[in-house]
């Protein structure tokens, strides 16, 4: 590398490669093999190799494109199938497995073997990667940091500046946007930040155009998935075997997690008596996957709700019919392939109550109408079941902290280990202390998220930060009203029974003062009104070599009805109507959820749908911009829809409130979109043709999926099956 012309650019004061880096050159998460600079080997194109420091962000660009390098060409893997060929992978390959599924397999009076590919996708969270790092005195390190992590945030600059934890101190005030896209991928920019602050002394903000943001971080893995089914006449599954392999790029990060989610949710809602799942975590020389929205389940939920659809085509049936056929039991056949019992059951509710509500059955009827009279465009329809675990899998991360100040003029100051990035997580847990004080929301004040006030947090993630942080702070709010109780017992010679904390004001017996004057009070006689408060998730155990336990607290569920138009003489799509119910539990906000469940069905419906990352053979991301990546818009929100909420269904865990997690489940509600589209171009075909419909559906993909159906083609192999003499 030559750098000389970069220095040489106007404005520029720095330039900081590996050899800049004091303590350790690498951010990777869980295992160490993610550098910050590239240092001699450069495994994916667009990996950081230095970091410049001009005046201005202008200067800085253009000094960066200065620089002379000389690159000797490698042979590259650049997908999964040419990974499998050479059999590398980033971490070692794992089976779950369940009964004989290879022995039922050949008894099976049905069979089918099929692939199922799903494309990944960029976040595009708003606001991109960006880091603020200050120099304090002492050597430390202040770094504001767009993270969904920021104890990790705080770890790896520590590592990086060869310093001790306690002299970094992370801040997020709150994300335009993280979607897991910023639970291991802001170390890189923090670090990089921090770096140059070192070696200047001076501040340092660095933040990534939208392309290099694109071409330089990770994004969700894409998936390819080998399966054989056997099934009987009625559209049981009797066993199943499959090969699940994802793109994992160049290293590590947080592939073993999110392919181990893949595999935990491959099952979706339907039981699986005679399974095997063969995943393999395959090493690409492209950028490094990690956390998106789902982390894996999607992935695994699209593989089982693929098979289940064929299942129906190659019967000759309704998908429905046949989802309902092979659903959970809410007594037997409800233990998981990974051996969790499924408690609490709403799938058959969720689904019977939808489909009534959404008039799944005569929809059906009129879309078989509509189809027999219309050649062009055709309509599809799809009832698809969510059922998503709650918890993060590393029992471990199952844990939080939370900071409660009461100030002497009543007001409250909240902070917990969560991060905010648009979810709503803020104002849920502000609400939890508000409640607990019998204060209106107004007297609680959230500060930014702060590794000096609760320590050792972990990613604000898994959907079950408002589960953690909301119980944390219910905890060092409780402290402080037992305080605060005990206090006013004292003063009014009353029993705790007769105190109440309402409407901002302090009962006891028949006396009452507002919660000001309580803590004015209580402060001059010297009691404490300042806690801290801890949770930790019950019940969880899981062992991740084995892949067995109870790794989720609670599942979360939904269900979804697409109906979608597609024109078959371009290939375009119209989602036309959605119908959604969704199981939030006891809603904390049901404002904030219904958002949820709307913009995680939309986002997964641009992930299905029009999102395409494409690679060229030199293994460049040529999609990099909005111009040529198409994330959904305000169009294409249905013009028929309907969102609700499950009413009266608490939560059968003891949650906060009783609530429930609903930050990544809707998300995956998308696959009824997928399904549909499925179901219409099927409806092209010969009887029974089984689409070979690969995702993102884009106009391409759904072209040259009609142009196999159209031929007759069946790219399914159906081995061992005589459909015909069945019906
Ligand atoms: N909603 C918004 N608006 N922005 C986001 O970045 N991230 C999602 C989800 N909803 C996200 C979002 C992801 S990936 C997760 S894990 C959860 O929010 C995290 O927050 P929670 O645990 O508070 O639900
Ligand atoms: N979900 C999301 N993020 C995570 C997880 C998980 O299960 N584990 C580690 N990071
Ligand atoms: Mo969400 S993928 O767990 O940040």
């Amino acid at each position: 590398m030559d750098l000389a012309p970069v220095l040489a650019s106007a404005g520029v004061v720095a330039v900081a490669t590996a050899a800049d880096v004091p303590g350790e050159n690498n951010y990777g998460s869980a295992v160490h093999d993610d550098p910050i600079f590239a240092a001699g080997l450069v495994e994916y194109a667009g990996a950081p190799l230095f970091a410049v420091a001009a005046a201005t962000y202008g200067a800085a660009r253009a000094a960066a494109r200065r620089a002379k390098v000389d690159y000797e060409p490698l042979p590259a893997i650049l997908d999964i199938r040419a990974a499998l060929a050479a059999n590398t992978t980033v971490l070692p390959t794992q089976r779950l497995v369940r009964g004989r599924p290879h022995e039922v397999l050949e008894q099976a009076p049905h069979r089918l073997k099929g692939t199922v590919r799903v494309g990944g996708q960029d976040h595009f969270y708003l606001e991109g990667q960006i880091a603020i790092a200050l120099p304090q005195e002492d050597g430390g390190m202040l770094v504001h940091s767009s993270t969904q992590h920021p104890s990790e945030v705080q770890q790896i600059v520590a590592h990086a500046l060869a310093r001790r934890a306690n002299q970094v101190t992370v801040q997020c005030r709150r994300m335009g946007g993280g979607f897991g896209g910023k639970e291991t991928q802001p170390a890189l920019i923090a670090a990089a930040a921090a770096v140059m602050a070192h070696k200047t002394g001076r501040p340092i903000k660095l933040r990534l155009d939208r392309d290099t943001d694109m071409v330089m971080t990770g994004k969700r893995h894409d998936f390819l998935a080998d399966y054989d089914v056997g099934f009987d006449s009625s559209g049981r599954i009797l066993a199943l075997t499959v090969m699940l392999a994802s793109r994992c790029g160049y290293s590590a990060d947080l592939s073993g997690p999110v392919n181990d989610r893949a595999m935990m949710h491959l099952d979706n809602a339907y039981f699986l008596e005679n399974v095997e799942i063969i995943s393999h975590r395959c090493k690409t020389h492209t950028v490094s996957n990690t956390a998106f929205r789902g982390f894996g389940g999607p992935q695994g939920m699209v593989v089982i709700e693929q098979i289940v659809d064929s299942i129906a085509r190659v019967l000759g049936m309704d998908p429905l019919v046949v989802r309902r056929r092979n659903f959970y039991g809410t007594h037997d056949r409800n233990v998981t392939h990974y051996g969790q019992v499924v408690e609490d059951n709403l799938v058959h509710l969720l689904v019977d109550r939808l489909a009534e509500s959404a008039g799944y059955r005569e929809r059906r009827k009129r879309i078989a109408e509509w189809n027999a009279a219309q050649p062009i465009v055709r309509r599809g329809i799809a009832l698809t079941p969510v059922k998503f675990g709650i918890s993060f899998t590393a029992t471990m991360f199952n844990q939080a902290g939370a900071l409660v100040h009461v100030y002497t003029d009543g007001t409250v100051l909240l902070n917990h280990g969560g991060t905010e990035m648009g979810q709503g997580l803020f104002t849920k847990v502000a609400q939890v202390v508000a409640t607990e004080f019998g204060l209106p929301l107004a007297a609680i004040r959230v500060s930014a998220t702060d590794t000096s006030k609760v320590p050792n947090t972990s990613a604000t993630a898994a959907s079950a930060s408002s589960d953690l942080n909301g119980k944390a702070a219910q905890a060092a709010a409780q402290a402080i009203r037992g305080r605060l109780t005990q206090f006013v017992c004292e003063k009014f010679s009353v029993g705790e029974a007769d105190v109440s904390f309402r409407d901002g004001l302090v009962f006891a017996g028949p006396q009452k003062l507002t919660f000001a004057e309580l803590v004015g009070e209580a402060y001059r006689a010297r009691v404490s009104l300042s806690s801290t408060g801890f949770y930790r998730t019950p019940k969880i155990e899981y062992d991740k070599n084995t892949l067995r336990g109870r790794p989720f607290f609670y599942f979360a569920y939904g269900a979804a009805v697409s109906e979608v138009a597609v024109d078959t003489l371009t290939g375009e799509t119209q989602l036309l109507r959605v119908d959604i119910l969704h199981d939030a539990g006891r809603s904390l906000n049901p404002a904030i959820d219904l958002g949820q469940v709307e913009g995680g069905f939309l986002q997964g419906v641009g992930w299905l749908t029009s999102e395409e990352l494409w690679w060229n053979e030199q293994g460049e991301l040529r999609t990099h911009a909005p111009s040529t990546y198409k994330i959904p818009t305000a169009r294409d929100w249905p013009s028929h829809w309907s969102v609700e909420l499950l009413e009266g269904r608490p939560n059968s865990e003891e949650t906060i409130y009783r609530s429930k997690a609903v930050g990544e489940p809707p998300l995956m509600l998308a696959i009824s979109t997928l399904m549909a589209i499925r179901d219409a171009i099927a409806s092209c075909g010969s009887d029974r043709a089984l689409p070979d419909l690969t995702a993102p559906a884009t106009p391409e993909a759904v072209l040259r999926c009609l142009e196999n159906v159209d031929a007759g083609t069946i790219v399914y192999r159906v081995a061992a099956v005589d459909a015909e003499a069945d019906a």
